[in-house]
This record gives structure tokens, sequence and C-alpha cells, in this order.
């Protein structure tokens, strides 16, 4: 889901943005520090910003990178520099709008940008997110405030992050007039309110009022639309599940539109049909293809998108036909222990999990299944009825590249394997709040 909140400096933009983004669990994306950081680099290679043929050359020299530090906080690097703190300072702030107006830049920024909010839940603060940047958004805001106001905030702002500066208060507000002008003048995706977005003047509100009015109003999530037959089987196992089991899930807000792996623990025959009914949209596995035959459960794992895998048939087909399913953008289940736990407990993870996620370069959903071994452990034909199952699912994992990709896939896997610890404990000491 995608919220982007517009509008011109000191509104509060940046403030309500990240505290929505923190309430909601979503990334959030200040992409007025990504033309600020080029703005720097303009600035370090001597570069007038009025010359657009040498800022637009150097355009291609422009490797801008986000990296979170251990306190979640978030720094942009310029060409390996970390430029979080020098990108905030008056002529780079002038810079950044001069240099916002050229198209290629523009152009440039936008990729980017659209680059980062693939298959995420984020939130998008700057001036052309909902106008055109994603144009599609869940929701659109457009936060105004008065001029002197905005000066006021953007006064005390610089003041506290800049004691030694000299500053006044009647530079600050010239300059955002300024810059007013030269957002809303530009001929090319001027500062506009996108039509159908919300517009809330904060010049008497605090940033914990807005917060709030937005969290209010986050849209009810949409999820993909189940094709007719996997809805019938899908509900009719649901009613199942739900009568004889108590079926309950938890953590629903952790998916995400695109490609996924939901990876869970696997003790029982049931974990496939009750982890894929349990996710709000069609999911797909594999099973082995004597399941198949099973008088009821092969129907039922036949209607909810199983693939079969034949006897005999080669891993590295069976990874390719899964790698296939991630790469069309389907969320894919995998039970990464490799095989169903004869005691119940958590099993090592596989090294699989970590091969498929790389190729794919897709995110991994944790799950926790619990009950579902006392419902239909191991050795035994047939399950019991009338027991409880619960499913839980946690945050997403990100892939992430780097040099060393064996590194990369030992630390997803370790993650993943984590998670699932991590959800275990949460659901067996109360599952309070929300889960991991
Ligand atoms: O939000 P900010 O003050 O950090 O933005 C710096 C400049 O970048 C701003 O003057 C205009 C430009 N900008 C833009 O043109 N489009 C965006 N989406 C974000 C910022």
């Amino acid at each position: 889901m995608i919220i982007t909140i517009d509008g011109p400096s000191g509104t509060g933009k940046s403030t309500v943005a990240k505290g929505v983004a923190k309430k909601l669990g979503f990334t959030f994306f200040d992409t007025g520090a990504m033309y600020r950081s080029l703005a720097w680099l303009v600035l370090k290679e001597k570069i007038d910003p009025q010359n657009q043929s040498q800022v637009e050359e150097l355009v291609s020299r422009f490797q801008f990178e986000i990296r979170s530090s251990a306190h979640g906080e978030r720094h942009y690097f310029v060409c390996g520099t970390d430029v979080t703190h020098d990108i905030r300072t008056q002529a780079i702030s002038m810079a950044a709008s001069q240099i916002a107006i050229y198209p290629l830049i523009r152009e440039e920024m936008v990729k980017i940008q659209r680059r980062f909010g693939h298959s995420v839940d984020a939130v998008f603060e700057g001036r052309d997110m909902g106008t055109v940047v994603f144009p599609d958004a869940d929701l659109k805001i457009f936060l105004t405030a008065k001029a002197e106001v905005r000066a006021q905030r953007r006064y005390r702002e610089l003041s506290h992050k800049f004691p030694d500066h000299a500053l006044s208060f009647e530079a600050v507000l010239k300059e955002i007039q300024e810059r007013d002008e030269t957002d809303s003048t530009r001929s090319i995706s001027p500062l506009k309110k996108a039509a159908n977005a919300l517009v809330i003047d904060t010049s008497d509100l605090t940033a914990q009022q807005v917060i709030d009015k937005i969290v209010r109003i986050k849209p009810k999530r949409r999820y993909p639309k189940m094709k007719l037959s996997y809805k019938w089987v899908y509900w009719l196992a649901r009613l199942f599940f739900k009568c004889f089991f108590r079926l309950k899930v938890y953590g629903l807000e952790h998916f995400r539109p695109g490609a996924a792996v939901v990876a869970a623990n696997h003790t029982s025959f049931f974990d496939p049909p009750v982890l894929s009914i349990s996710c709000p949209e069609e999911v797909h596995f594999l099973a082995r293809g004597s399941l198949f035959e099973a008088p009821l459960l092969g129907r039922l794992i036949q209607g909810l998108n199983a693939h079969p895998v034949s006897r005999g048939v080669s891993d590295a087909a069976i990874f390719r036909d899964m790698i296939a399913l991630l790469q069309q953008g389907k969320k894919l289940l995998l039970f990464p222990e490799g095989k169903r736990s004869a005691t119940g407990e958590l099993l090592p993870l596989e090294r699989g999990l970590a091969f498929l996620v790389h190729k794919a370069e897709c995110c991994v959903i944790p799950a926790y299944i619990q009950g579902a071994y006392q419902a239909w452990p191991r050795g035994r034909k047939f399950p019991k009825l009338f027991g409880k199952i619960t499913v839980v699912f946690g945050s997403a994992i990100e892939w992430e590249n780097g040099p060393d990709k064996k590194a990369m896939q030992a630390r997803i896997t370790d993650l993943t394997q984590e998670a699932i610890r991590n959800l275990k404990e949460w659901l067996e000491s109360g599952a309070r709040g929300s889960p991991p």
C-alpha cells in the first residue's frame, strides 16, 4: 500500500510522514532528500546548479543509497559518502530546488522512487508523489500551512540543527517564498495537489494531530481478487477449519503486493491447506504428486493452487518452477525445514529458501502454525476433529543484495529461522499487541 504526502516545505511533511509510517509499520521515504543528495554532489563538484547540461551530465554518476543504522535511523549515501547531515543546509535547499526543475533529473528521480516503491507498504513524502510518481496511490494527502507559520517552523529547526549559523527569520521566510515560487511554477511536475488528494491545513495543528487524522482515514487494504474456483474452495475450507479447529489468524497487515515466499514451520499434512486459507490472497505451493490422490485432501489442495511434484523429478526442475511462480509476482508457500517435524519442534532451515529468495529477489513473510501437529500428527492416518489451530504472520524480511551472495543467503536463512521462533514465542506468551 502506498500513501503519498505532498506539500510545500515547512508544512511538517517529514515529521508527519515519519509518524504515519511508524504507526502503520510502513517504510518512510523522504524524496526531498534525494534531490538534496544530488544537489550535494552538484555543489561538491563545483557545478553551478543553473548550468542545466552539466547538472544533467552529473546524474549518470549519482549513486544514491539508503542504509539503516543499528538504531533504525535512515542514512543517505552519495557515491559512498554519508550526506545525511550535510544536505540540510540553506545552500543545499536552494540548489535542490533549482536542479529539481530539469526534466532529465526528474525522470531519473521518478525511476529511483518507483523502484523503492515496488512491493512495499510505504509513505512517500515530496512534491509530486500523488500527481506523477504514484498516481494510483491508495491514499493521497496534501499538506498546506501559512507561509509565516512554515518559516517559523523552519527557522526553529535550522537554529536547533545549526546553532553556530547566523540566521534571521526574515531570510528564512524569503527563502521559503522563493522556493514555493520555483517549486510551483516550474513547467514539469510543479508542486500541485492531486485531484483526489485530501488537503490538511497544518497551521493550527500539532504534528501528532495530523498523524492521528491520517492514520484514522487510512483506506482498507485491497488484496488482489481471487479467481472464482479458488474462492469457492478457500471459503469452504475456511468454514471447515473455523468450525472444527477454531482457526484464528494474526498478522495479516504484513501482507503486501507482489512476490513473496511465505515460510512456515511444518508438522502436519494440514499445514499447506491451513496456511493457504489463512492468507488473504491467492497463494501457490508445491505438493507431492501422491497427495493429489488422497480422497478429500487431494481435491482441497488442487483447488488451492497446489502444483504437483512428480516422483523422480530433479530438485533443479522443482526450483525452476518455484522461481518462475515468484517471477510472475505470485506468493509461494514453503516449509523450509524440508520435512515434517516428527516432534512438533522447529527444525533447522534448509538452504533452498535462501536460494529461491535470492534468485527471485523477493521477500520472505515468516509464519508460524500452532495446533496442526496436535490435530493431525505424523503417523496418524486421519486427523482428530475439534482442535484449535492458530496461524500468525510476521514482518516481511527483505532480500538484500550484497557482494558476498553466500553471506546474504546465510543471513536470510538465519533471519527467517529467528522470525519463526519469535512468532512461536509471541503466540505462546499470549499474542499481545501486533505480531513481530
Ligand atoms: O522537501 P525538501 O525541502 O527536502 O525538498 C528539497 C527540494 O527538492 C524542494 O525545494 C523541491 C525538490 N523536490 C521536488 O522537486 N520533488 C520532490 N518530490 C521532492 C523535493
